[in-house]
């Protein structure tokens, strides 16, 4: 066996409550929880859809090493300057077409400490499609992505943004043996059926969302109630209370990238 690495996967980043909790005590988390490695899901962090350069940064720059989007990935057409740019530490999902700005995957090393070398760790992301826009088939996407991450980058993430439990099982059967961890995002609602599939790929339905849970997934609920009721548009503004952060820490055998462990993780504002 060799060294263990903590990856945190940060469940859906929305808006100002969510992107301050990340910001103000991803450094803390991290110590807390002896973390090596911290990826977030960033397509809510501006103003509830979408991420702008000055956010990314801000995140990227107070203890997050990767950022994944989904569907909302290109709602600021700002940030394409930092997906068309040569920063690695930025993903959007594979299965867009080829001429979409960006990388659906990415290879980031995780710097030597006193207990063990240097560690490369890939993270990939994917939609799916079931109740979702129509797009590239995801298992081939998959497929194709594994085949240009280097073999001997043995600790690897997907992000996979999709709305069906049964689609996310599918990808989480599908990567299993290949990938370290499939961990599903998009619905904002964590699922308690996180386990280590029988080939060593830590798997969950959905690890939840990182914002105010005093609303309707991150809005406020009485606009979502004005729609639902007479079908008059509204704005869906995010909501303000209640912030936390939902991930999910998976501990990866570094020499075969298979997961020895998966853990869920609450942490709200006055933790
Ligand atoms: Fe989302
Ligand atoms: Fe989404």
């Amino acid at each position: 066996m060799g060294s263990v690495l903590r990856i945190l996967t940060v469940g859906d980043v929305v808006g100002k409550p969510g992107r301050d909790i990340l910001i103000r005590r991803a450094r803390e988390i991290r110590e807390r929880f002896k973390l090596d490695f911290v990826v977030a899901n960033a397509e809510n962090a501006a103003g509830g859809s979408g991420l702008t350069p000055e956010i990314y940064k801000a995140i990227i720059e107070n203890g997050v090493d990767c950022v994944t989007l989904g569907d909302h990935a290109f709602r600021q057409k700002a940030i394409f300057s930092i997906l068309n740019s040569d920063d690695p530490r930025i993903v959007r999902p594979g299965n867009y077409p080829p001429e979409a700005p960006g990388r659906g995957w990415t290879v980031l090393e995780v710097p030597a400490t006193a207990e063990r070398p240097a560690v490369r760790v890939a993270v990939g992301a994917l939609l799916g499609r079931v109740f979702m826009q129509p797009i590239d088939c995801p298992l081939r996407a998959a497929d194709k992505m594994l085949d240009r991450i280097p073999s001997d980058v043995r600790a690897r993430i997907v992000d996979f943004h999709a709305e069906a439990t049964s689609e996310k099982q599918t990808m989480g059967r599908y990567l299993d043996g290949r990938v370290s961890a499939v961990l599903g995002t998009h619905t904002h609602v964590a699922t308690a059926d996180e386990t280590i599939l029988p080939g060593g790929t830590a798997f969950q339905c959905d690890i939840g969302m990182t914002g105010p849970f005093d609303g309707i997934i991150g809005r406020r609920y009485d606009r979502v109630l004005e729609t639902t009721k007479t079908f008059r548009p509204t704005v869906f503004e995010v909501a303000t209370g209640d912030a936390r952060l939902n991930g999910t820490i998976v501990d990866v055998d570094s020499a075969t990238g298979k997961a020895v462990k998966i853990e869920r993780l609450v942490f709200r504002a006055d933790d």
